[in-house]
């Protein structure tokens, strides 16, 4: 067998696994959602939730993936010590690796979405503005299934080329980029007029704004963000040498993803109230009037009311979020592809192609049937199933995995590790609070 390619540095990984938890998650759903849950008290829960729960779960991931050193299915079998809980491993992994493949499905619609609207603001700055709202228009079935196809094409490219030449290589070159464009639109909105209401809201919180629905969302936006329960970080880890230490690594991960969502939602929240000054959208006792819609409707007019200067802010714009989807739709895409290469004698190029034609054509189907299979297809993935992969990957891992080869796992590469505070309680801490915490939320999710 050949040998497994591992990321060639430590910042190699980190742009990795950062880009996988960077993506729409953050720059379309983190504030839409604040938009949606009362401003700032959902951004404190949020921040909260992502180091309590989220966190520890990404270690479980992480761990697992380098000491088994293999995609989920195998890596879940591997560290199971009976027949029993080796079937319940590969029946958890497969669930994770159909999870992921259904991720991919529909965010690969929303990607193209966004591919349409990069297209549009193209020809748009290129003075063919009818031809450019065509690509953008989203009950245009073509359009729609063009985009669709183009970015299903890039994501199965970088993936074909395998980790250090497709993901490392690709994910250290866009997230910066990602990281000035969004640091220059910032700077942009907040120089217009009625941003500094936007930045009120989003910074000050109103404490009786906190409810049980709005922490059981900010809970599922979390695990969403940081690509949860489905394997895609336990597949990274297995990528990553055992000179690493995974708590900072983790840590870093958490605090990057979080930070970028709270830079979106400068850009973002601003944005609305700048809308909201212009008259091109209404703000009710601090609700934002037209929820999910916000950067396919809101934001392409905020753009068009800059004048000449719009569609080249749009183009950025766009590319920008283009860039934030593909590095999160390759680490979905490598979760059955990794199971493929490794349990099959597939060749990478091979099984990337079959995939994601498999996931490409599933897509096509939801877009026929978009009344009926878009939303329903989203609640089960990312609402019911990841919450649940995720208690049952912090019960593997605490109740199932031998605590001895827990422990040595946890020890590499991280001399000392013994008297930190993360040693003594995080096994613990997956083994009970965790999955109780998660099953709690979830169980309101459905009263
Ligand atoms: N975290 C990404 C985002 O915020 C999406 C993502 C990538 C994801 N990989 C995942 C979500 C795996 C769930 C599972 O957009």
């Amino acid at each position: 067998m050949a040998s497994r390619e591992q990321f060639s540095s430590r910042s190699g990984f980190i742009m990795a696994a950062a880009g996988s938890a960077i993506g729409l998650g953050n720059i379309w759903g983190f504030p839409t959602q604040t938009a949606n849950n009362g401003g700032a008290a959902f951004v404190m829960v949020y921040l909260v939730l992502a180091f309590l729960l989220a966190y520890p779960a990404l270690m479980a991931e992480l761990i697992i993936g380098r000491h088994a050193r293999a995609n989920m299915v195998t890596s879940l079998r591997s560290i199971s010590t009976g027949p029993l809980s080796r079937l319940l491993g590969t029946g958890i992994g497969f669930y994770g690796v159909m999870t992921a493949s259904l991720i991919l499905s529909f965010y690969a619609i929303v990607s193209g979405w966004i591919i349409g609207h990069f297209g549009d603001a193209l020809l748009t700055t290129l003075g063919m503005p009818d031809a450019g709202h065509t690509l953008s228009d989203d009950s245009n079935f073509n359009s729609n299934f063009l985009g669709l196809i183009v970015f299903m094409c890039l994501t199965m490219s970088i993936i074909a080329s395998g980790v250090t030449d497709g993901i490392e290589k690709w994910s250290s070159r866009l997230m910066p980029m990602l990281l000035l464009l969004l640091t220059l639109l910032i700077g942009y909105v907040l120089t217009q007029d009625g941003a500094s209401d936007g930045l009120q809201a989003y910074l000050i919180p109103d404490f009786s704004d906190i409810n049980p629905d709005l922490v059981v969302s900010a809970m599922g936006q979390a695990f969403f963000s940081m690509s949860l329960g489905v394997g895609a970080m336990l597949v990274y880890g297995s990528y990553l040498s055992d000179q690493e230490s995974l708590p900072k690594i983790g840590a870093t991960v958490t605090l990057v993803d979080a930070g970028i969502a709270i830079l979106a939602g400068l850009l973002i929240i601003p944005a609305i109230y700048v809308a909201a000054h212009n008259g091109q959208l209404e703000i009710i006792d601090g609700q934002v009037q037209g929820g999910p819609g916000l950067i396919f409707g809101v934001l392409p007019a905020l753009f068009s009311s800059m004048g000449a200067i719009g569609s080249v802010v749009a183009l950025v714009f766009f590319a920008l979020l283009t860039i934030a989807a593909l590095t999160s739709s390759i680490s979905m895409l490598e979760v059955p592809v990794s199971l493929a290469t490794e349990e099959t004698p597939a060749s990478r190029k091979t099984a990337t192609l079959i995939i994601g034609t498999l996931i490409t054509a599933f897509a096509t189907v939801i877009l026929l049937n978009m009344g009926t299979l878009f939303d329903f297809i989203i609640n089960l993935t990312t609402v019911y199933s990841q919450p649940l992969l995720g208690v049952a990957l912090c019960i593997f891992v605490g109740w199932v995995w031998h605590r001895n080869d827990l422990l040595t796992s946890m020890q590499a590469g991280s001399d000392g590790i013994e008297n930190t505070l993360f040693w003594t309680i995080w096994p613990l801490y997956v083994q009970y609070l965790c999955p109780a915490l998660i099953l709690l939320a979830f169980y309101q999710s459905l009263q």
